[in-house]
């Protein structure tokens, strides 16, 4: 058996989990620095680091704790390297280099948006399968060939979908972190508003978002300026709607474009009760199969990353001391060249 302890800390959650197998996970703590960050309407990168600094040793320990483990137990520390704000991710990533090279185990980097798409393991998943990872920093499709093997089949040419959840709420009045507050308006809405899609006529699985976030702006702004009152439900569910279409749509398309019949989706974005429900539904149509993870696994989280690492662990894909925290790179990276 063998245990892997994770450490997340690319965005404003500083995580730990305890994960045994590449399945099965033994404690996932999150310390969601969330609240802290909310009254200046979004992440401020120089006060999460400060918060990862104060917070992080805590948040191991009890990692380690809850799964009833210890350090010396543990096969292998596997951190976050890239990509995300930079000055959190050197927090987790020193922590996690000290800490493995003091207890004598190896480390091992895991890319964040590898650990989103992981995260399915944990509820059995297997490859080939095509995955919508749609996050506040990410809307990519992605095809996983295999363990560590990925193709890029589509990504967003402008905002992530979960800027785009979070902007918009900020200008509906419902506070950051958006994507959980429209979810929760939209149920109580009608999606009434026909707000234009956007159409690439070259035939790309890409999106876009910044087109459906300005259009919401400005039905806003028009209300506003006539005096007019806002029903921000209809505006939340219409909004919502138009993206879980686009995301459907396109992640559909590029599954039956690959001629692969299983399909799941990762990311913070992921916890969207109407997207959820959406693919299932289209999946149960189409005879494919469906995967999601919970929900505490599809926002930022310790155990995914603990998922993506067992997979280096088996073929000892080990990283020295040398790996230095990348704010960008793209999830096809060439893992040789680090
Ligand atoms: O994966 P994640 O926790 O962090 C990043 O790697 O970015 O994703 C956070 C994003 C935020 O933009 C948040 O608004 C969005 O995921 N999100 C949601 C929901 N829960 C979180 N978006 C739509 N519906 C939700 N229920
Ligand atoms: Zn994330």
């Amino acid at each position: 058996m063998i245990k892997i302890l994770a450490i997340e800390s690319s965005c404003d959650e500083t995580a730990a989990a305890v994960v045994q197998d590449g399945t099965q996970v033994l404690s996932n703590i999150i310390f969601s620095q969330a609240d802290l960050h909310s009254k200046y309407g979004g992440v401020v990168p120089e006060v999460a680091s400060r918060l990862h600094i104060e917070c992080i040793d805590t948040v191991v320990q009890e990692a380690l704790q809850e799964a009833n483990t210890d350090l010396e137990a543990i096969d292998a520390v596997a951190v976050t390297f890239a990509p995300g704000l930079i000055g959190s991710l050197l927090v987790g990533l020193s922590y996690a280099k000290a800490l493995a090279f003091g207890a004598g185990k190896p480390l091992i980097g895991v890319h964040h948006i590898e650990g989103h798409i992981c995260a399915n393991y944990l509820n059995g998943m297997k490859p080939p399968f095509v995955c919508l990872v749609a996050s506040g920093g990410h809307s990519h499709i992605v095809r996983v060939n295999d363990y560590r093997a990925y193709e890029i089949l589509g990504k967003t040419r402008d905002d992530a979908a979960g800027e785009a959840f979070d902007k918009v709420a900020r200008v509906l009045g419902l506070g950051y972190p958006g994507g959980p507050n429209i979810d929760k308006a939209a149920k109580k809405g009608v999606a009434d508003i026909a707000f234009t899609k956007p159409n690439f006529h070259d035939g790309s699985l890409d999106f876009s978002f910044s087109g459906i976030k300005t259009a919401v702006i400005n039905y806003v702004h028009n209300l506003e300026q006539k005096g007019l009152p806002l029903q921000v439900e209809n505006i939340a569910a219409s909004f919502q709607k138009t993206v879980v279409d686009i995301l459907t749509e396109n992640t559909f398309k590029a599954a039956k474009q690959s001629h692969i019949q299983r399909i799941a989706l990762a990311g913070g974005v992921a916890s969207n009760s109407d997207l959820r429900m959406r693919f299932k539904e289209k999946a149960a149509a189409e005879g494919m199969e469906f995967y999601c993870p919970e929900p505490i696994f599809c926002t930022d989280n310790a155990a995914m990353i603990g998922a993506a690492a067992y997979h280096y662990y088996k073929c000892s894909a080990f990283a020295g001391m040398d790996l230095n925290a990348k704010a960008y790179l793209p999830i096809d990276y060439n893992q040789e060249v680090l």
